[in-house]
Parts: structure tokens; C-alpha cells; sequence
């Protein structure tokens, strides 16, 4: 489906996130003809530029960066539609210039009054960009004669109290329809597949409960470091980047129920039930874990500790890997683990979500190691070799009645020739289709404070316990799932 006329105007052009995801996913749709005939690029950012300064960015963005192949008449059409307003934030006449640009567009590019606005900027900026946006009536619909959105990025506030606050910052300027909060891991192609294995099968939802699952582990690895975004990252530590989000959409994704409908509304009220019915430990000192890497080897090479990564101060005590036991209080999950870590300079990037049944009640061979048979494990693969992996026992050729594990294999590469979009290309189209499916509401994001918040109240002044660049996280981690009797999956 392609979008109506409008435009997209983003503020903070110039950042990492813009060059590196959103021109070259912008790009990447008009290449696959999914950008409206009536389209505009607008580009808000403090630097003196012209309309051609930001396409050369947005060019080399593309160039470097853009998932589908570079064709030069798509580039050249693209072009035509790029603009660019100068000014900072707190400057009302480039706001006023930036309204003005926006009306004038609907005559000379057909926009009608349609635009999304993306806040691709440190949420200390917020509350100037929308309140700017209040007072020139940018947010307005019913003046633009048309629709107005708002996509924000993570992260969405610090805790539960400056999430509220955002939120509510928000929700003053723009109504909640409008609102488009960016999880990106809910753009990739394999985690939208986790509803369609679990829905559109008969095979596997009777046995996605607690009588049939032992555990479920959800992993999100990295294998590079903070990659000079020290000032965010020291600020902000494993949990908060991507637990409180990434990794908790998984698990809502996960252990979900069936959703009425396949909308935006239905989907959002499941996953909101189950964050609402997260359960933390009750003893955080043996079941929630915060690590710190320190110097070690990746790939041949020699990495630094967290500690002396370029502008982390000495003595900072952010974590670089956090793994915690969770509960889920629902008939279906009752007593069901789950264990989810992420950690920055683990042995591979990998994100996977691993259900692990039960041991089959009874074995009847007798010439078999029975401890080590029988768990069936179901592996969603997020990323990379994208797929799922479903692991059960086979008897080994030969004599003898000896069963072994074997795996089948899923993978995307090899059933679609279609080629997956990115994340943000997926996630900036359904914002101009107004689609929020895949878009987190607030409650969820309230509901996933709820969860961190206790968590970081615990480590506050605590020293993560280290664990060398290169290996898979802290002792402690280990220790935590040994005293349940089980162990992380090696993925
Ligand atoms: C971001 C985090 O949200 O996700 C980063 O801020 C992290 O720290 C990134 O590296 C990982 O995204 P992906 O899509 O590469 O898994």
C-alpha cells in the first residue's frame, strides 16, 4: 500500500540515527515505489545549509547505508523532493519558517496538509520542539486540513516518573492516535513472524503454556562495544537501552494471548496484559545480574574495557550486560522462568528467543543417556540467520536404540526470494499509512518502567561485576540459571 501525499519533516538531521536508519530507509522505500507520487523530505536541523547541503547528506546516507541497490533515477526523482529549514529549536522564526515551508508545499508538491514530524533528537529537547510545534499549530489537524504525527524515538524517558512526563508532554500537543513511539525490534520482519508462527498455526500454541514449557530464554547479544556514544550510553546502561524495551516487547510478544483482532488496538491491549503481569524476583541479589566488560579479545582483536572506551569516566559504574529471571502471573505461565539478558562485547551478535519444553514424562530406552535427552527447544532467530530452529530427539543410525538431538531448520534466506525491509523502513511507511501496530502505547512504556524501575533502584551504587570482552557475560549470570538447575543456551 502506498501512503497518501505528505510530508515527513525530521528534526535532527544531522544525527547518527538519521544518516545511519532513516535517509537511507527513506531512500530505500522510494525504491521500492512505496513513497506517495506527492511527497516531501524536510530536513530541520542548526547548521547553515541549503536545500542542497541536505541532499548531499542525505545522498551519501543513502549511498552508504540503503538496504536495496542504488539507482540513480530514483535518486534523482528523490531529489527533487528534498528541502531543508535552518534554525535551532528555540528559534521561533525558523519554526514559523518551517510552517510556512510546510504550507507552501501543499500547493507547489501536492501534500495536502499531511506530515509526520520525527523527533529524532535528545528527548531534553522535547518540550521546545513541542511546544514550537504548539505554537506555530504544526500538531493541528484540523487546521492543516489534514492528518499531523508525531514519531519519538527511545529512549522514552528515564524511569516511570519522566516517562509520565513525557508522555503527558506529548499528549498535550498531539491526540494519542497521532502518537508513533519507535521500537525498532517491533520493525524486524522476525519478530512481526513471531505472531504468525504462534497464530497461524494449530502446531505449537497447546503446547506454549506452563504445562508443556520448562523455561524460555531471550537473549540479546552484541559483540561491539558502545561505539563512541559514551555520553548516552554512560548515562543510560544496558537495562534502560534495550531491556526496558527491545527485549520486553519480546517477551510480550512471546507469551501473549491471541489478540481479537489483527489491530493495532487488540494487539497493544495483549501485550499490555502481560507487562502489566510481570513478576520480578524476589531476591534481585541471586536472580538479577549487572555486568561491566572489561578488556578481552573479539574476533582476533584486542578490545578495551568499558571503563576506558573513550569519554566513559574511569570509575563509572553503567552496565554493559544485565540478565534477570522474570515471572509472568497468568494461568498460562504460571511458574514458567523467563530469563532474558542483552550484553554489549558478547562472543556474536545474536537475538533469539528459545522455548525450552519439558522433558518428555517417561523414556523408554534403555541404551541412551537419558539426562540428556528430551528437551525440546524452540528457537526464534532475530537476527542474524533469521529463522527458526526446532530441536527434538532422532535415533542414530545404526543397532543400537541411541536417540540424539537433531535440529530443523527455517531459514528465511532459503524459503522467500523476497528480500526482508529494514526495520525503519517498515516502521516510517506504516507511520504515513497511520498503521500503529507496531508501535508501542504508552502504557506499555509505563508498564516497562514498572519493571526496570525496582531493578535499577537495587543496583543504584553498585559495582557490576566484570566480565572479559569476548566471553558470554558475568559469572554471575551462570550462576543464577545454575541455581535453577538450568543453563544459558551457547547460541
Ligand atoms: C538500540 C540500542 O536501540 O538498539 C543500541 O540503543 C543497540 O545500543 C541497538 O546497539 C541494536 O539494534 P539492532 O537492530 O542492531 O539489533
Amino acid at each position: 500500500r502506498v501512503p497518501e501525499p505528505c510530508a515527513l519533516v525530521v528534526f535532527g538531521v544531522t544525527g547518527d540515527l538519521a544518516r545511519k536508519k532513516l535517509l537511507p530507509a527513506i531512500y530505500d522505500l522510494a525504491n521500492r515505489g512505496l513513497l506517495p507520487a506527492d511527497f516531501v523530505l524536510l530536513g530541520f536541523a542548526r547548521r547553515d545549509w541549503e536545500d542542497g547541503d541536505f541532499e548531499t547528506l542525505a545522498k551519501n546516507a543513502a549511498k552508504q547505508h540503503a538496504r536495496t541497490d542504488w539507482n540513480e533515477e530514483v535518486w534523482s526523482r528523490l531529489s527533487g523532493d528534498i528541502k531543508f529549514v535552518a534554525g535551532s529549536f528555540d528559534d521561533d522564526d525558523a519554526f514559523d519558517t518551517l510552517a510556512t515551508t510546510l504550507d507552501d508545499l501543499r500547493q507547489s508538491h501536492g501534500i495536502k496538509g499531511n506530515a509526520a514530524f520525527y523527533l529524532s533528537i535528545p528527548p531534553s529537547l522535547f518540550p521546545t520542539v513541542l511546544k514550537q510545534m504548539e505554537r506555530t499549530k504544526m500538531a493541528d489537524n484540523a487546521a492543516s486540513g489534514g492528518w499531523r504525527r508525531v514519531v519519538v524515538e527511545k529512549p522514552f524517558g528515564h524511569d516511570l516518573a519522566s516517562a509520565k512526563e513525557l508522555n503527558s508532554l506529548v499528549d498535550d500537543v498531539f491526540t494519542a492516535d497521532d502518537v508513533f513511539r519507535i521500537d525498532h525490534y517491533l520493525g524486524k520482519e522476525t519478530v512481526q513472524n513471531l505472531m504468525a508462527l504462534r497464530f497461524a498455526n494449530q502446531l505449537f500454541e497447546p503446547v506454549w503454556n506452563a504445562n508443556y514449557v520448562d523455561s524460555v530464554q531471550i537473549t540479546m547479544a552484541e559483540d561491539v562495544g558502545i561505539e563512541g556514544r559514551a555520553a548516552f550510553y554512560d548515562e543510560t546502561g544496558a537495562a534502560r537501552d534495550v531491556l526496558q524495551n527491545h527485549l520486553l516487547q519480546l517477551l510480550a510478544l512471546t507469551a501473549m494471548e491471541e489478540p481479537v483482532e489483527f489491530t493495532a488496538e487488540a494487539i497493544r491491549t495483549e501485550k499490555i496484559k502481560v507487562l502489566r503481569a510481570i513478576r520480578l524476583p524476589s531476591d534481585f541479589g541471586a536472580y538479577a545480574v549487572r555486568g561491566q566488560y572489561e578488556q578481552g579479545w573479539l574476533a582476533g582483536e584486542r578490545v578495551l574495557a568499558y571503563r576506558n572506551e573513550k569519554g566513559v569516566p574511569a570509575d563509572s559504574r553503567t552496565e554493559s550486560y544485565a540478565a534477570v529471571r522474570l515471572g509472568i502471573d497468568t494461568r498460562r505461565w504460571a511458574g514458567v522462568p523467563f530469563y532474558v539478558r542483552t550484553g554489549k562485547r558478547l562472543p556474536r551478535r545474536v537475538t533469539e528467543i528459545a522455548v525450552l519444553f519439558k522433558k518428555a514424562p517417561h523414556l523408554p530406552f534403555s541404551h541412551t543417556d537419558t539426562e540428556e535427552l528430551g528437551h525440546n527447544q524452540l528457537v526464534i532467530r532475530v537476527q542474524p540467520d533469521e529463522g527458526v530452529t526446532l530441536k527434538f530427539g532422532s535415533k542414530v543410525p545404526g543397532s543400537m536404540m541411541e536417540v540424539r538431538d537433531v535440529s530443523m531448520d527455517f531459514l528465511y534466506g532459503e524459503a522467500f526470494t523476497e528480500s526482508s525491509p529494514e526495520a525503519y523502513e517498515r516502521l516510517i511507511l506504516d507511520v504515513m499509512l497511520g498503521d500503529a501496530t507496531l508501535f508501542p502505547r504508552n502504557e506499555e512504556v509505563e508498564s516497562s518502567w514498572r519493571v526496570i524501575d525496582p531493578l535499577e533502584k537495587f543496583w543504584a551504587g553498585q559495582e557490576p561485576a566484570p566480565y572479559r570482552a569476548g566471553e558470554w557475560g558475568p559469572k554471575a549470570a551462570d550462576e543464577m540459571l545454575a541455581r535453577d538447575g538450568r543453563a544459558w543456551r551457547r547460541p
